[in-house]
């Protein structure tokens, strides 16, 4: 039996994914899984270990053997690594800057794939990334592809730093953000991608709360 709906939300950085996911997540009762915090997560401990982040075949034993937990804290999630709460650290932009390196490995997706299937695999998840909808869960009962103009997910992203008191620029965010765009959506390997019978939404001039409204209704209708 399963214990409710597979919900996907992906798209592209600074979209609105990790914000309407927990929403979403919170108004049906059901668990939200940030796939983009695993990938973070493997990568943080790559950093740590200072592995070169060349060695595709260091870094998929690498995520073969690192312990990821995602555990319900609060509205949000906590992530953990071998035991460590990475929860801030996985944010930094050092981190940010170096997921590339491996999302983009062939080892390290399986891997990961295979520890997002399990936690969803009864239903009643909110999971939410890059290829969800596509890979993960590509029989999921509603998906969902958020996107926003690139103007307004850098503004996103540089208001959601500065206040957390990270020191950024403007430019500087808005250069990432399209680095990384770039990378998603033009790897071999699960490209970020609208996935087939996904429902696109722009949410360049949408409120948070109008945007959660809308994927509710649409569920509730259809
Ligand atoms: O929060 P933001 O949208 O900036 O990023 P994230 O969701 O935390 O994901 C960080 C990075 O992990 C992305 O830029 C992707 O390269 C990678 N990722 C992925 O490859 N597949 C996923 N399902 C989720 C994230």
């Amino acid at each position: 039996m399963k214990r409710g709906l597979t919900i996907t939300i992906d798209g592209p950085a600074g979209s609105g994914k990790s914000t309407i996911a927990k929403l979403v997540a919170r108004r049906l009762n059901y668990l939200y899984i940030d796939t983009g915090a695993m990938y973070r997560a493997v990568t943080w401990k790559a950093l740590q270990e200072k592995i070169d982040l060349k060695d595709e075949e260091v870094l998929v034993r690498l995520a073969q053997r690192t312990e990821i937990l995602l555990k319900k804290a609060g509205d949000g999630l906590e992530v953990y690594v071998d035991g460590q709460n990475v929860t801030g650290e996985i944010r930094l932009p050092q981190v940010t800057n170096n997921v590339f390196y491996l999302a983009r490995l062939a080892g390290v997706r399986e891997r990961m794939v295979k520890l997002q299937r399990e936690m969803g695999e009864e239903g009643g998840v909110v999971v939410e990334g890059r290829d969800i909808g596509t890979v993960v869960f590509p029989r999921a009962d509603y998906k969902f592809y958020l996107d926003a103009s690139l103007q307004e997910r850098t503004r996103r992203r540089f208001e959601e730093l500065r206040s957390q008191g990270h020191k950024v620029e403007l430019n500087e965010i808005g250069e990432e953000i399209k680095a990384r765009d770039g990378e998603d959506k033009g790897r071999r390997i699960a490209p970020l991608k609208i996935a087939e019978g996904a429902i696109v939404i722009d949410s360049t001039e949408m409120r948070i709360e109008e945007e959660v409204s809308a994927i509710l209704k649409y569920i509730r209708e259809n």
